[in-house]
């Protein structure tokens, strides 16, 4: 495997992409109006900064409710966007206070039906019982906490000081107050993969929902020895037959589910024609061929909150992109003619036995969700190539003519 680099997210996978996206005028509130989806709110703040940490996050320096008033004014400009689903990512969502939850939260009741899903994020030391019994009681229904290792010695290897103990005791907290509870996982870790241990207890506590991530390395944790690529896959897939042993299925790539959790929100990351709007600094959102991403800082957000800046990806390329965000759930129905487009990375992953092909429907085997972010990025190389090559062809023909 040597020849091909494993590529760990999706961000990284579509890169290629944000090359060929233009700047344009277009103001998010014409983008989003009148429309219905997802809305993801960014709350930036954490009081600790993980050693393993590549998100973009801030110490709190201003009262919270300076920064939930500037999300309020945000939120005014898109009065008209009804929210299906809610998201409140980090950072860490659960150091704002919960009458600040309150006011958020009242300002979507008011424009929107009740969202079906509305989700927090939350680490374990950010948890207690008063905020969930709040938290519940204000209709957030799926709560997600950064695990990463439920192993002590691992924990304070990426910088978590609070005990495996804690953890169990916090999550079975949570199970009383939540419909759903979801956590999240690394491998690829420092020495060792323990993954195959942590999906045990995390199904053993009993969670809903469980996201495996392969840790990206950053400059603070990149002295540590890693697991190879293989030694990874292995653990990957050894983890995976637990998880389906014990009634987990994958909803995409990195997400499983006893089938109590549904992630909807997963969906709108997956299924590009549906509408995320993403609120606060830092958060980015997409219709169609638009995006959208705010910049970073507070204290720029708060001065002036509606600052998002909006790309445009050419009618062509979107084609490809929603093809291939596609395979993040694990299928993408496919015609035959669209297979020429990706003609060299769909047959080396047939030859790697990363996918299986039934009629019209591409299917990742268990190998393959391993694979698929890196999958996913030769598909984009694939795509891009054929497109720039026959527009080339296209031009040089018309020049002659
Ligand atoms: C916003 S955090 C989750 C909530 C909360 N801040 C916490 O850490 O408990 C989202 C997730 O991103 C993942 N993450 C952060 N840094 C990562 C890295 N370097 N490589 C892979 N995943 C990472 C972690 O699994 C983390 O739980
Ligand atoms: S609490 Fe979560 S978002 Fe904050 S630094 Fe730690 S891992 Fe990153």
């Amino acid at each position: 495997m040597k020849d091909i680099v494993w590529i760990k997210t999706h961000h990284h996978a579509l890169a290629p992409f944000n090359n060929f996206r233009r700047k344009v005028d277009t103001k998010p509130t014409q983008l989003f109006k009148n429309r219905k989806g997802a809305m993801y709110i960014h709350v930036p703040f954490c009081l600790q900064n993980c050693r393993f940490c590549i998100l973009y996050k801030e110490y709190p320096t201003l009262p919270y409710e300076h920064y939930v008033s500037a999300i309020l004014r945000e939120l005014r400009k898109f009065r008209s966007f009804k929210v299906e689903v809610l998201y409140f990512g980090g950072g860490t969502p659960t150091l704002l206070p919960t009458q600040e939850f309150k006011r958020i939260l009242n300002f979507i009741y008011e424009n929107s039906n009740k969202p079906i899903e509305i989700s927090v994020e939350s680490t374990i030391n950010e948890f207690n019982k008063d905020k969930a019994e709040i938290l519940a009681s204000f209709g957030i229904n799926r709560i997600s906490f950064g695990v990463q290792s439920f192993n002590d010695k691992m924990r304070a290897i990426l910088g978590r000081w609070n005990k495996e103990k804690e953890v169990i005791k916090k999550l079975e907290l949570a199970k009383e107050y939540f419909e759903v509870v979801s956590v999240d996982l690394l491998y690829n870790t420092p020495y060792e993969n323990i993954l195959l241990d942590d999906v045990k207890k995390a199904i053993k506590v009993g969670v809903d929902g469980i996201s495996i991530y392969p840790l990206v390395y950053n400059k603070a944790m990149n002295s540590y020895p890693h697991p190879s690529v293989e030694e990874n896959e292995r653990d990957f897939l050894e983890a995976y037959n637990y998880l389906l042993e014990h009634g987990y299925r994958h909803l995409s790539i990195n997400h499983f589910s006893n089938g109590k959790d549904e992630f909807h929100y997963s969906k709108y990351f997956t299924r590009l024609e549906k509408p995320l709007l993403g609120i606060g600094p830092g958060a980015g959102g997409h219709v169609e061929n638009h995006s959208i991403f705010h910049p970073h800082h507070t204290r720029h957000y708060i001065k002036s909150p509606y600052t998002p800046i909006t790309f445009l990806l050419s009618e062509e390329l979107y084609k490809g992109e929603k093809i291939i965000s596609k395979l993040f759930e694990g299928e993408i129905s496919i015609k035959k003619a669209e297979i020429t487009n990706f003609a060299s990375s769909i047959s080396l992953a047939l030859e790697r036995k990363w996918i299986e092909i039934k009629r019209n429907r591409l299917i990742l085997t268990p190998r393959g969700l391993f694979w698929a972010n890196t999958l996913a990025h030769l598909m984009t190389l694939d795509f891009l190539r054929l497109y720039f090559s026959s527009l080339s062809q296209n031009m040089l023909s018309k020049n002659k003519k």
